[in-house]
This record gives C-alpha cells, sequence and structure tokens, in this order.
C-alpha cells in the first residue's frame, strides 16, 4: 500500500510542477548577480513600490547594504522608510490580518519569492497586469489569474489593457526574420498586452529594465550567500586540484616498494 502511495506521488510530480506555469508564456530575464548597479536600482525600488504592503523580513538593511555596496547612510537615506535602524529586519508594519481584508489575501513575505516562483515569473508577473473593470482592484494579471494586488507601477508603466497589436511571428521557438531585409515578420495578434503611449514615466524597454533590475535584487536576496558560495567553491576545488599532487606523490613514495 505504501509502495503504491509512492508510486503516485512520484507519478504526480510532473503535474504539480508544471500545474503553476500551464498554458503561460514567461518571458526570458538573464540577471547578472554581480552587477551592484542593477540590485541598488532593484533595492530602491523595491523600498520605494513594494515595501507598503510586502516584507523581506528574514533580510536585515545592514547585510543588503553591505552586499549591494552602499554605504550605511546612503541606505538609511534613500532605502529605509520606515524608520527603522540599519540592524534590524527589512519588516513592514500592514497587518495581515487588515490586508487580508482590504487585498482578499495577504501580500506574501518576498525574501525568498524568487526561489519558489524563479526569475522568470517574477519578470513576466510585473510586467503582465492590465485593466479588469470586472476586478475589485481594476486590474488582473496574465500570469496569476484575479490577482489580489494592485497595479502599484501603473505610474511607471503607464495604462496597459488587452487588445490587438502587432506581434513577432515565433515558429519552432524562434522569432522569425524576413530573410531579405531582416526585418521581423509580424501578424496581428488581438490577446496582447498593449500599453496606452505616454501614459506611464518610463518607456516600455526603460520599464523591461527596471523589472529587471528589481527581479536581480529580488533573486540576490532569496540566495545572498549565492555569489560568496561560488567564490569559496573554486578556491576549494584549486585546492584540491593541487592537493592531489601531493597525495599522489606520497602514495607513489608508499606503494614503491611493495609490489
Ligand atoms: C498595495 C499593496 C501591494 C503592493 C504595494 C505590492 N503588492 Fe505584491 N501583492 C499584494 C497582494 C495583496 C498579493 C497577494 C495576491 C493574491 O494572492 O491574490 C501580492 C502578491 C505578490 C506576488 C505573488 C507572490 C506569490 O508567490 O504568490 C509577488 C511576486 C508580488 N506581490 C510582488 C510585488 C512587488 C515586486 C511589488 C513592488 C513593485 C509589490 N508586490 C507591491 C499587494 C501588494
Amino acid at each position: 500500500m505504501k509502495k503504491l502511495f509512492a508510486a503516485m506521488i512520484v507519478a504526480c510530480l510532473p503535474a504539480l510542477a508544471f500545474a503553476s506555469a500551464e498554458g503561460v508564456h514567461l518571458d526570458k530575464v538573464d540577471i547578472d548577480l554581480t552587477d551592484k548597479a542593477a540590485m541598488q536600482d532593484g533595492a530602491r525600488t523595491f523600498a520605494n513600490y513594494c515595501m507598503g504592503c510586502h516584507g523581506a523580513k528574514f533580510q536585515r538593511y545592514e547585510r543588503v547594504a553591505d552586499d549591494i555596496g552602499v554605504p550605511h547612510d546612503v541606505m538609511l537615506e534613500n532605502i529605509v522608510f520606515t524608520g527603522a535602524k540599519i540592524g534590524d529586519h527589512m519588516q513592514n508594519s500592514m497587518r495581515s490580518e487588515d490586508a487580508k481584508a482590504w487585498f482578499g489575501a495577504a501580500p506574501p513575505d518576498l525574501t525568498l519569492v524568487a526561489r519558489v516562483r524563479g526569475n522568470d515569473w517574477l519578470y513576466t508577473y510585473l510586467r503582465s497586469f492590465y485593466e479588469d473593470p470586472a476586478r475589485p482592484m481594476g486590474v488582473n494579471n496574465k500570469v496569476f489569474h484575479n490577482v489580489g494586488m494592485p497595479n502599484v507601477l501603473v505610474g511607471l508603466q503607464g495604462r496597459q489593457y488587452i487588445g490587438c497589436k502587432q506581434v513577432q511571428v515565433v515558429e519552432d521557438g524562434k522569432k522569425q526574420y524576413d530573410p531579405l531585409t531582416g526585418t521581423p515578420i509580424t501578424h496581428e495578434g488581438c490577446d496582447e498586452l498593449v500599453v496606452e503611449p505616454k501614459t506611464g514615466e518610463l518607456s516600455e524597454a526603460e520599464f523591461d529594465e527596471k523589472i529587471k533590475n528589481l527581479v536581480t535584487f529580488l533573486a540576490y536576496s532569496a540566495n545572498p550567500v549565492k555569489l560568496e558560495s561560488q567564490r569559496i567553491g573554486t578556491y576549494v576545488l584549486l585546492f584540491l586540484a593541487f592537493f592531489f599532487v601531493f597525495a599522489y606523490l606520497l602514495k607513489r613514495e608508499y606503494w614503491k616498494d611493495v609490489h
């Protein structure tokens, strides 16, 4: 019986893994965890636009400042708005019962969200809010259907809605270009996210960059020791390679008379 149960769980695993992303196309984002400028911009966006509702309670301001290369006084002035001290955790003060009543769901802590959802999901989610008068907040999300979160970045991105626009043709996962002119081959799609021009502070490319930086910060936050472990890992491997030579010589020395 136990075996059967275990086999059933194993059989379901792939389905569980794909259940969340089913049918949704995720845009790929290529982040660089050594890019401190990107993480600083992301941290600022996070403090300005997200911490009103979300916390990153497993992170301390001080550690973040040190990791992303920001002096403590600059951090306190530009990123800490809650009157917290530099050694405090990045918590927000919204009570989750209140939040639940206001948004229908409590905003989850975001320290580890990049590990749970993945960078591509976050990148796509944050760019996929669209106007939907049927929802309480007037917005919906292509990746997170009927989401409780309002579109907090609308001022930067502009008004986005579902409409028709020219989209590049993709065949077998490859974007198609005209072989003669090199221009993209497009067709009209009518279930597309369209931004109303001149309604946001940033251009589409600038907004994408902003979100990429924010995702870089969240990815760092979910695994702050990643760079450090890679650095130490390199030394460990170098040491092992070096040690191997001596271990081998010693082995030869021990075994040379045993024949
Ligand atoms: C006005 C409050 C509010 C603000 C500001 C806000 N969010 Fe949210 N967020 C929510 C709520 C509420 C949910 C839960 C939605 C649900 O479950 O339906 C949520 C959900 C999320 C999720 C999905 C988490 C998951 O795995 O289910 C992510 C990611 C997220 N927010 C990121 C952000 C980021 C990044 C910012 C800043 C740019 C931000 N949020 C700003 C209220 C907010």
